[in-house]
């Protein structure tokens, strides 16, 4: 049988301290037949907790960025830290890297272009694939890829896929996977709904974004745990009309293609 694996969450923040901290949320996820947890870093500060978290715990791995809304924090010289992070047998990934429109006190477009570029050739660089965060930004994401094509070698991944089911296309040509999370089970989720049900088998994922996005049947709770992927890929296997041991088995396959450093 096999398990289910959550390919993006957030462990290292305070928002666990109220639900019994980081082992308790681990130990209800292994309860829960979760094998493989991948955390993000949004920053240096959180990519440094990530890695600690993922010496202390087999099952824990993770990847290494700064997020498009997290630049205000961005220091010259973080991303050489970060490129020593990424050296780290247990880090798979560059990321959460991309572009966010949603806010208007977001870092300025050029700024998020800018750390894009850099972080993406680091990848490059170091052999690597990316994590993609890309809000509000379809269009513009979509173009900055194409021109940065050559540094997609290692692929990517378009991390709680939001767009249109017509732009997978277009994002699939450029070698990107997808995964989801809990909007994929909201009601009002019928777009990404229709994501889930298109995408190539070979190309699908899932997350948890936790602490944010609890899936149903527990929406509104707070926080989200790395246990709750199971309800995304249950939902997902109702979508596809697919045998939930089989699409469980080809995610565990994807996350070992794509992130090609988990064992
Ligand atoms: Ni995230």
């Amino acid at each position: 049988m096999a398990g289910y694996i959550d390919v993006h969450c957030h462990l290292t923040g305070e928002e666990f301290d109220s639900v019994g901290g980081i082992e308790a949320v681990l130990d209800r996820a292994k309860a829960n037949g979760v094998e493989t947890v991948i955390c993000s870093g949004f920053d240096l500060a959180s990519s440094l907790i990530a890695k600690k978290l993922s010496e202390q715990y087999d099952e824990v791995y993770f990847c290494a960025g700064f997020h498009p809304s997290e630049l205000d924090k961005y220091r010259e010289g973080d991303l050489e830290e970060i490129r020593v992070l990424c050296s780290h047998e247990k880090c798979v990934a560059v990321g959460e890297i991309g572009l966010d429109y949603h806010f208007d006190d977001n870092p300025t477009k050029e700024t998020q272009r800018e750390l894009f570029y850099r972080q993406l050739k680091l990848a490059d660089e170091v052999g690597l694939p990316v994590v993609l965060h890309s809000r509000d930004a379809a269009q513009e994401t979509l173009e900055f890829l194409r021109e940065h094509k050559e540094w997609l070698k290692k692929g990517g991944l378009m991390h709680c896929y939001s767009y249109s089911p017509e732009m997978t296309a277009d994002f699939i040509a450029l070698g990107l996977s997808f995964s989801f999370g809990g909007p994929s089970t909201f009601k009002n989720g019928k777009k990404t709904q229709e994501c889930v049900q298109r995408i190539p088998a070979r190309l699908i994922l899932s997350e948890t974004d936790c602490p944010y996005l609890t899936p149903v049947p527990y929406r509104g709770t707070f926080p989200n745990e790395p246990k709750n992927v199971k309800y995304v890929v249950d939902h997902m296997a109702e979508l596809r009309n697919e045998n939930l041991e089989e699409l469980k088995n080809t995610i565990v396959q994807n996350a070992k293609k794509l992130f090609f450093k988990l064992k």
